[in-house]
């Protein structure tokens, strides 16, 4: 096995696929947000050359701010539809991973509006700029776990189940859903791949991501690392609520696999992908509220339920067995090591002022390579 990866080495290549990325034109809508400024690193790292769409960061601190990067920003909304075809045409992307989106379940309810509008019509936007794009070769959309019409039964969903959402933001996501399925039949079909247009679509659906350098409210992980770092308990709303928790690693790794697959031309690979942990035991919220206490002793909580509060699925699982099995994706972390890693982040940058971003990315990406290793 040393001798395989030797030689690969020696080709100026690793085990992981992702330095497809070397030199590509990437575009991440999103970039200033939670998820997107973690993907950005990992695509800068692997050599790719980032341009970025987003509002400006709304927390602080900011992750993205933290991280220092020399790629390109515009910071406009998506919904301006002039302003964002300008940004899109100059960025001029070989791939987009379109994050951009309202994705707060409770915020939803606050604003529908803008949450359907920053949701869909911006989604439509982006894709409707894609079409002016003409080295354009794939497109990966990030929607949720939550487009599933939740049946709260422990059975996982399958990419082929019925979409739905109750709340405004799941619904939301299901539209993007249906929206990027008609674009993917209408004008990027996979049948005329090559011949009509050369542009793969695939949408993505991961569960609850966590990790270091999320500061959005009425999020499990921050709340808790900022009522701790404060001295403060913690109010826990929602103690049975079970939710797929995943490493932000963990959801990024699959949308980079699938984006060189869809680079490369395998039209098979342009439909929709969910992409979840393995199970879900210790995944309600009191269990992960004690796995946090496990690790970092200072972590200290009360229930505060509250009768009136608008409705959150209570209990959300996906089914991974495409992923792992067309894909080749699989989950690295399980429940321990994924709020083991955040935490360790966290302190990291309060205790020292650290950011630990890069130096977590590298050390998924020996997993991967040993995870392709024993493939
Ligand atoms: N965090 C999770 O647990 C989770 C789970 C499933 C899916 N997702 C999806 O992943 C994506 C990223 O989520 P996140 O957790 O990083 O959220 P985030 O709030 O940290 O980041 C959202 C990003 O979208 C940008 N944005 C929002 N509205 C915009 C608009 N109108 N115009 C331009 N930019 C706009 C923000 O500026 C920010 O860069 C979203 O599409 C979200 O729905 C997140």
């Amino acid at each position: 096995m040393e001798e395989r990866q030797r030689s690969l080495e020696n080709l100026g290549l690793t085990m992981t696929g992702l330095e497809a990325y070397g030199g590509k034109r990437v575009l991440v809508t999103g970039h200033t947000g939670f998820k997107g400024s973690w993907l950005c690193t990992w695509l800068e790292k692997l050599g790719a050359e980032v341009t970025g769409i987003a509002l400006a960061p709304n927390t602080e601190p900011s992750h993205f701010a933290l991280l220092n990067t020399r790629m390109k920003s515009h910071l406009l909304d998506i919904r301006d539809r002039d302003a964002l075809l300008h940004a899109v045409k100059q960025a001029d992307p070989e791939i987009v991973f379109h994050l951009a989106a309202q994705p707060l379940v409770r915020a939803s309810y606050a604003d529908p509006y803008e949450t359907y509008t920053s949701n869909v019509t911006g989604t439509l936007n982006v894709l409707d700029a894609c079409r002016a794009c003409d080295d354009l070769r794939a497109i990966v959309v990030i929607t949720t776990d939550k487009v599933y019409d939740n049946r709260e039964w422990e059975w996982a969903y399958r990419e082929n189940d019925a979409l739905g959402g109750h709340d405004p933001y799941s619904s939301s996501k299901a539209c993007v859903e249906l929206l990027c399925n008609s674009w993917r039949m209408s004008f990027f079909n996979p049948a005329g791949y090559g011949s009509d247009h050369n542009v793969l679509l695939a949408t993505t659906r991961a569960g609850n991501v966590v990790g270091g350098g999320d500061w959005a409210v009425d999020r499990l992980i921050p709340d808790i690392v900022k009522a701790t770092v404060g001295g403060e308990e913690v109010e826990i709303r929602n103690p049975r609520a079970t939710r797929p928790w995943q490493h932000v690693l963990e959801p990024l790794a699959g949308y980079l696999q699938l984006g060189v697959r869809l680079i490369n031309g395998e039209r098979e690979f342009a439909s929709a992908w969910n992409f979840s942990p393995d199970n879900l035991e210790g995944c309600d919220v009191i269990s992960v509220v004690h796995s946090m206490q496990a690790i970092w002793p200072a972590v200290h909580y009360r229930i505060k339920q509250d009768e009136h509060a608008p409705h959150e699925a209570m209990l959300l699982r996906l089914d991974n067995a495409k992923a792992r099995t067309r894909l080749g994706w699989r989950p690295q972390w399980n429940a321990d090591a994924t709020f083991r890693e955040t935490i360790r982040w966290y302190r990291a940058w309060y205790e020292e002022r650290t950011v630990l971003t890069t130096q977590q990315i590298e050390e998924y990406e020996r997993l991967i390579t040993q995870t392709a290793e024993v493939d």
